[in-house]
């Protein structure tokens, strides 16, 4: 590959079923997508079905769908489910030899502009690739669990991925309502897990150490600075902690505290006492909720903060183009009294007058 493809993305291939293979094969049908999904597992097509049922209220509540919620194709084997495909997402299970021989096999079918984008949470795609006929080709398209709802896609080149290949994958994901990411140095687990997981480990050696309850810990994260982490990052959010004076100001003020707390860090030793420990804390956090009942509270709840952000994101880029507007007014006109440019729109309705708000 040596430049983008630019033939459009109709026909893709999911290549595993399971958790997420399902959800990207709702997500990619939602957008009008010619879509093939192949898993070997007995009752994998009755299970993707069930999970683009219960995926389809969501994706239309969205405003996204535009494909028809049966409207997919079955195919056991993987080597005919990519026949005339235009792009792969695989979703096998996080194993090396698992997917290094799935490639190895679809690899041998594809004509080498077709990128092959792999779920993989953290593993190397450098390391499974080999052996894949045009390995330039394959790269991470990491999801977030469900991919029909979390925007964000790692975009991750091994050493050998085509600058092509990773401006193939970063384009149809944008053009599918993603957002994805670049991740310019390849490292286990990219970086959102690696993020997860630094805040996981210091959340079970808290509980470790008797610090406080596994719900405490969750209730820590979730009525605190996972609010604010829903808008901003790390940086941003500390950016604003330093008030007028900026992130520059924060760190001066307070990076010695911080400095001292990552000293005290700790790592968990993970017994099967500790583990069970968890289990029992998340039991009695769900109190009584099933599964099925906590992913569709989380769902919900998903929707509406994305639907809040995307009015919100909405309503800034038209204050931006009238702000625009006024400045090209202001230079061809200056001094005069050209009327400010007022735009309406329902997000505004939203954000501004809190009398309006219903
Ligand atoms: N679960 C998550 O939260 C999550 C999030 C993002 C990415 N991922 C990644 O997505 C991938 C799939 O994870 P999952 O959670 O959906 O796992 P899963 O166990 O739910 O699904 C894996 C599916 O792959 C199928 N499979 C087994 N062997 C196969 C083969 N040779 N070819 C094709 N399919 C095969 C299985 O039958 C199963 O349906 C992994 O690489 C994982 O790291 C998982």
């Amino acid at each position: 590959m040596s430049a983008a493809s630019h033939s459009p993305i109709r026909k893709v291939a999911v290549i595993g079923a399971g958790t997420i293979g399902a959800s990207w094969a709702a997500h990619f049908l939602a957008h009008g997508l010619d879509v093939v999904v192949s898993d070997p597992a007995p009752g994998a097509k009755e299970h993707t079905q069930q999970l683009i049922d219960g995926a389809w209220p969501v994706l239309k509540s969205l405003g996204t769908v535009k494909g028809d919620p049966k409207g997919w194709r079955f195919e056991p084997d993987p080597a005919k489910a990519v026949e005339g495909v235009d792009f792969v997402q695989e979703n096998a299970p996080e194993r090396y030899e698992v997917k290094q021989k799935l490639l190895g096999v679809i690899g041998e079918l594809l004509p080498p502009e077709v990128v092959i984008a792999s779920s993989s949470s953290g593993l190397l795609v450098t390391r499974f690739s080999q052996g894949c006929r045009f390995p330039e080709r394959c790269v991470i398209g990491h999801p977030f669990n469900p991919p029909h709802l979390i925007p964000l896609v790692e975009v991750v080149g091994g050493e050998k991925a085509s600058r092509a290949a990773i401006d193939t994958a970063m384009a149809f994901y944008a053009a599918i309502g993603k957002r994805p990411i670049e991740i310019r140095k390849e490292v286990t687990g990219h970086v959102a897990n690696r993020l997860q997981a630094a805040l996981w480990r210091e959340a079970i050696y808290l509980v470790e150490q008797g610090v406080a309850s596994v719900s405490d810990i969750d209730a820590a994260v979730t009525e605190g600075p996972g609010l604010r982490w829903a808008l901003m990052g790390p940086h941003m959010t500390f950016n604003l902690g330093g008030g007028q004076g900026g992130l520059a100001h924060f760190m001066e003020h307070l990076l010695p505290a911080v400095e001292s707390w990552w000293a005290d860090l700790g790592t968990p030793n993970m017994t099967a006492e500790l583990q069970q420990t968890l289990v029992d804390g998340v039991k009695a956090e769900a109190d009584g909720r099933s599964m099925t009942e906590l992913a569709q509270w989380r769902d919900k709840l998903l929707t509406d903060i994305i639907t809040l952000r995307a009015a919100s994101a909405e309503a800034s880029a038209a204050a931006a183009a009238d702000r625009r507007l006024d400045e090209a007014l202001e230079e061809t006109f200056p001094g005069s009294d050209a009327p400010s440019v007022t735009r309406q729109t329902p997000a505004e309705d939203i954000e501004g007058d809190p009398a309006k708000r219903g």
